[in-house]
């Protein structure tokens, strides 16, 4: 646990499986648990489909219709949101705990000006007069990079580029000095030297302003010397966590292995988002095998990893990992 050692967030057994129109069940988050410190940068790592949205949209109760928390709780400041009524919810998302959505030209209005869009989530939370908050939205846009915030201010999100629109994304998540803000693959849609960018702009609101941040990729390179922790998912589990020069210089599981080792044969690429794949196939989640579920794709299988899913072991301090290489 970094920041002030205290935990913000706390996500205990959660299970979050979505219902298809055929009736089968896609466990996509199998009893997970993860902590996330006050001021902590925790990063989520996985390939596609393992689950990483569906964990962020459940940490935001915005689940889509036809997935369900099936049990777990998620203890934001000792509260777990599952219990909380809309009314409660409304006070905390969108002050409290904020987002970032991959890709912003979705999420803001092509017909309104950036600027109204940011000062619209200080209207809906804090009680200011206008001007107040139009000189709050002037100061938000400087704090993420704007050197001109008037002129951008009237800009519409067409006018503006895909890191531009980012920082307009962030500067209303931010608006309200949230405590958490969850960024779902924030620089994806981004080429290499805008991602950089970003990266350093969210380190620089976590030293500002002591926000905790999850930070969700498929990249391992974009979490190096920015995020104190990563959690390694696949297929809706947990399978290791560490801090971020640990599970980059040594990592444990199999997975994460396979996942460094090929971002280290993509540095130079100018785009990171389309690195090779590990070789095979994730496994279907709606008929997830009864043991490790890397199993079919893994070069150190054996006889034990058919049998049941690998518990937790903790080979490392501070290290643990779901791998019977560590244990039995
Ligand atoms: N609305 C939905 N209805 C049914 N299944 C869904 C829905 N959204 C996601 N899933 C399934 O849940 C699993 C986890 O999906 P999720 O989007 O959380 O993964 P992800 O790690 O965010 O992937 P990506 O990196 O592609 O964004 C996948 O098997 C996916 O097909
Ligand atoms: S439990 Fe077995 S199959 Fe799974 S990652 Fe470890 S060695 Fe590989
Ligand atoms: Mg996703």
């Amino acid at each position: 646990m970094d920041g002030t050692g205290k935990v913000l967030v706390a996500v205990r057994g959660l299970s979050v499986a979505y219902t298809l129109a055929n009736g089968s069940r896609i466990p996509a988050v199998d009893d997970l648990s993860l902590a996330i410190g006050s001021e902590e940068i925790v990063g989520i790592l996985g390939e596609s489909g393992c689950g990483k949205s569906t964990l962020a949209n459940a940490l935001l109760r915005l689940l889509p219709a036809g997935a369900v928390c099936e049990q777990g709780e998620i203890l934001f400041r000792g509260r777990n949101l599952l219990r909380m009524s809309e009314r409660e919810l409304r006070a905390i998302r969108g002050r409290e705990v904020t987002f970032v959505p991959q890709d912003p030209a979705l999420s803001l209005n092509p017909v309104l000006s950036v600027g109204s869009q940011v000062a619209e989530i200080l209207r809906a939370h804090l009680p200011l007069g206008r001007k107040q908050r139009r000189a709050r939205v002037l100061e938000l846009l400087g704090e993420v990079g704007f050197v001109r915030p008037e002129e951008i201010y009237d800009a519409y999100p067409h006018q503006l580029s895909g890191g531009q629109r980012q920082r307009i994304a962030i500067a209303q998540a931010v608006a309200c000095r949230p405590a958490l803000l969850i960024a779902d693959e924030p620089t994806s849609k981004l080429d290499a030297p805008l991602q950089e960018e970003i990266v350093a702009l969210l380190a620089q609101i976590r030293r500002k302003h002591g926000t905790a941040i999850l930070v969700i990729s498929h990249d391992p390179a974009m979490f190096a010397g920015f995020i104190d922790s990563i959690a390694v998912m696949y297929a809706g589990k947990i399978v290791e966590i560490g801090n971020t020069a640990q599970i980059l210089r040594q990592p444990l599981h199999p997975y994460t292995q396979a996942l460094v080792e090929m971002a280290k044969s993509a540095v130079g690429a100018p785009v990171r988002t389309h690195f090779a794949s590990i070789e095979g196939e994730s496994p279907n989640p709606a008929a997830f095998p009864v043991g490790c579920r890397f199993e079919p794709r893994c070069r150190e299988r054996m006889e034990i990893c058919v049998q049941r899913y690998p518990p937790s072991f903790v080979p490392m301090p501070a290290r643990p990992v779901s791998c019977f290489k560590y244990g039995e």
